[in-house]
């Protein structure tokens, strides 16, 4: 049953109480909800204390020799102190901005954007605070959420708040133009920063994994990663089909807040799909949602599923229930041929319960995380060895196989699976060397965001239009090299709407370059201050051009060694922060693991005012071509020509450009 929303007046008032004075009700599990797998914490006593004195101070005194002895419990059976009784009582969704107490427009927004990403129906784990990825959080813990609200509630435009990782240290004196939110997330000295330390500092209550868009308010549910991903299955497909059978098979695993897309990108991609995942109760959200046609959990059934499919020529998104490295070494033994397969399980958290070993039951192997981590560990490596074998197998016969940026390589290499080449290299690319890097990011094509701050549709349908009139007059004298994704960018927000990726706040994602971007924000912009739109908020994914630093996904296909660097994406966030971003973000973690990447974001709220046009020019400029300069330094021709044209359009843009060294002279090295 859908929760009522409260009334707006006590909504106020529950708001800018923030942490209630007495001890609300005691906490009840919600068990239509999906839970995050409980994991076993690996604090010594003494942490122990620490964390539990850690989670009292934010609690008045009085109630902490009832909350000591809840808190004691909640982290010896989650592994973690989510503070469950604090979880408020209303709903919590992305109203308009007007729904929201505040003196600060901006801050109105951020609160929209926090409750989007909390909704129960949109996070993976609501009442932990997780959005997606299985611990991308938005909050450690519920006193925190409850804290921001009341700042942000508070708030006028001379002040900033600042998250230390989900807490809010407080609002500190700034100016008009500064950020109103500064998220870091996850930010550790570099010798910390290993998944232990991550284990431990988590459950201290003193980090948190903020992912990409969860810690940074910015997820707009799956809309996003359906994009990316037919982006990414559409140019794969392209480049690397090898049939010539008119429909295609893609094969991939998850089926969990992002990876849950993969079907319903394949579909809109053309492509017949298997996608196969473990937990019930995620295939089952999805096929309720449409997105898979048919749920299917008999190896034979499936196979004369696909065959069917295949003879029909039936564009089908099939989900299966099982474990995927069955369904590699079913198709193969069938002999069924796969055009196009990644991997979409969890594996930036591969022993906490992101990725399931085989030949144990989803229930058995979320007990064994519990109660036998190593023998679980196990079991997830042998596993991969197992995947990696099939996987090689397929591709013998011409599967295109590429890494979809969860760690796969990375953890598969670490399982000593056959995955390396003799040369010491993967044996397979990650998508961003193949295809989206030099198609997409070295050209500073990314996802550009925007969200309707009045939740009226009627504002999104006026926003695709806008952005669809923007590209078809861009792409009339845009270079030719750009004009394949500007064309796949304009058929995208033509059919967006019939699509109906909508999931909460009224958003649309699209890929454009700097031209794009400054153009769709600039017309949004123009139509807020004539009165034909509410005030609009633009961001974008991390997954770009510039904002992440992450050597096995988005700069995978830089070669200079920089790829170990993550100066980019520091420079990036800062340089947003003084060119009008409303609120930013920088993270460890991200989509591939603690200590594998730092990601940064923005959001910036357009109101219709001469000082949004500044903004939005002069830092969406910045945040686009800071990560073209950068691949074009690494030596990638499509950026080196793209910052070229970038310089002749803005003659205040001065870049360091390589030269290129004759290959020739390494000869007698
Ligand atoms: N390339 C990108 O743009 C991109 C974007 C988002 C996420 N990611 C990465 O993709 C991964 C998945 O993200 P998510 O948000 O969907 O995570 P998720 O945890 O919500 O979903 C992963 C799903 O995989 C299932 N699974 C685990 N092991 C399995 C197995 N052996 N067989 C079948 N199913 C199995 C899990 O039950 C889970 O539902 C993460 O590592 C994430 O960082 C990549």
């Amino acid at each position: 049953m859908k929760k009522k929303i409260m009334d707006k007046k006590t909504f106020f008032k529950l708001i800018k109480q923030g942490i209630p004075k007495e001890l609300p009700p005691a906490p009840k599990k919600n068990p239509n909800l999906d839970h995050a797998p409980a994991k076993k914490h690996n604090l010594t006593v003494n942490e122990k204390k620490l964390a539990l004195e850690n989670a009292l101070r934010y609690f008045p005194k009085k109630t902490h020799a009832k909350l000591i002895h809840e808190f004691s419990e909640e982290l010896e059976n989650t592994g973690k102190i989510y503070m469950f009784r604090y979880k408020p009582k209303y709903k919590i969704t992305c109203r308009s901005i007007d729904e929201f107490p505040h003196k600060s427009s901006k801050a109105a927004a951020i609160m929209l954007m926090i409750s989007n990403n909390l909704d129960n129906e949109i996070a993976q784990h609501p009442e932990e605070l997780i959005t997606y990825g299985g611990n991308g959080s938005v909050f450690q813990n519920w006193a925190q959420y409850l804290l921001t609200m009341k700042y942000l509630s508070v708030m006028t435009d001379n002040q900033t708040l600042v998250l230390y990782s989900g807490h809010p240290l407080g609002l500190f004196p700034s100016n008009e133009n500064a950020p109103r939110v500064v998220v870091t997330n996850g930010m550790m000295i570099p010798n910390y920063s290993q998944p232990q330390h991550y284990n431990k500092f988590n459950a201290l209550g003193v980090t948190q994994y903020g992912q990409m868009t969860a810690g940074s308010f910015m997820y707009i549910g799956p809309q996003g990663i359906v994009h990316g991903t037919t982006i990414t299955i559409l140019n794969a497909i392209r480049m690397k089909g090898k049939n010539n059978k008119k429909l295609k098979l893609f094969l991939s695993s998850g089926l969990g807040g992002m990876s849950g897309a993969q079907p319903k990108a394949a579909k809109i991609a053309g492509l017949l799909s298997v996608t196969v995942e473990v937990n019930k109760k995620a295939i089952e959200k999805r096929h309720s949602q449409g997105w898979v046609d048919v749920i299917i959990s008999d190896l034979d059934e499936l196979v004369v599923r696909v065959r069917k499919a295949q003879e029909l020529n039936k564009i089908e998104a099939i989900g299966f229930n099982g474990n995927i490295v069955d369904v590699w070494e079913k198709f193969y033994a069938e002999n069924i041929f796969i055009d196009i397969a990644s991997d979409q399980t969890s594996l930036h958290n591969p022993f906490d319960g992101g990725y399931f070993p085989n030949k144990m039951s989803f229930g058995e192997a979320v007990k064994l995380i519990k109660n036998d981590h190593i023998e679980f560990k196990k079991n997830v490596q042998r596993t991969l060895r197992e995947h990696v074998a099939i996987i090689n197998k397929h591709v013998e016969r011409g599967t295109y196989f590429f890494d979809y940026g969860n760690a796969f390589l990375l953890e598969a290499k670490r399982a000593k699976a056959e995955i390396l080449n003799n040369d010491g290299g993967f044996k397979y690319p990650s998508y961003v060397q193949d295809i989206m890097g030099p198609l997409c990011f070295d050209y500073g094509f990314g996802p550009f965001r925007w969200i309707c701050a009045s939740s009226k549709d009627s504002d999104l349908e006026k926003t695709d239009k806008i952005a669809q009139k923007t590209l078809e007059k861009l792409i009339k004298s845009c270079e030719k090299e750009i004009s394949l994704q500007m064309r796949d960018n304009i058929d995208w927000i033509k059919s967006a709407k019939k699509n109906k990726l909508v999931v909460g706040s009224k958003s649309r994602i699209l890929y454009a370059n700097s031209d794009g971007r400054i153009a769709i924000a600039s017309a949004f912009n123009k139509a807020i201050k004539k009165g034909e739109i509410g005030p609009v908020i633009i961001g974008r994914d991390h997954h770009g051009v510039s904002g992440t630093d992450s050597p096995y996904r988005e700069t995978s296909n830089i070669y200079d060694g920089s790829q170990f660097t993550a100066d980019m994406a520091m420079h990036n966030v800062i340089g947003d922060s003084f060119r009008g971003a409303t609120w930013v973000s920088i993270h460890n973690g991200g989509g591939v693991g603690w200590g594998e990447v730092i990601n940064g974001g923005f959001g910036m709220v357009l109101d219709g005012s001469k000082e949004a046009e500044i903004n939005l020019r002069d830092m969406l400029h910045w945040d686009v071509n800071n990560g073209i300069a950068r691949r074009s330094w690494a030596r990638n021709k499509g950026a080196i020509s793209a910052i070229k044209t970038a310089m002749k359009k803005e003659k205040l843009l001065k870049v360091t450009l390589p030269n290129i060294v004759d290959k020739d002279l390494f000869k007698d090295f």
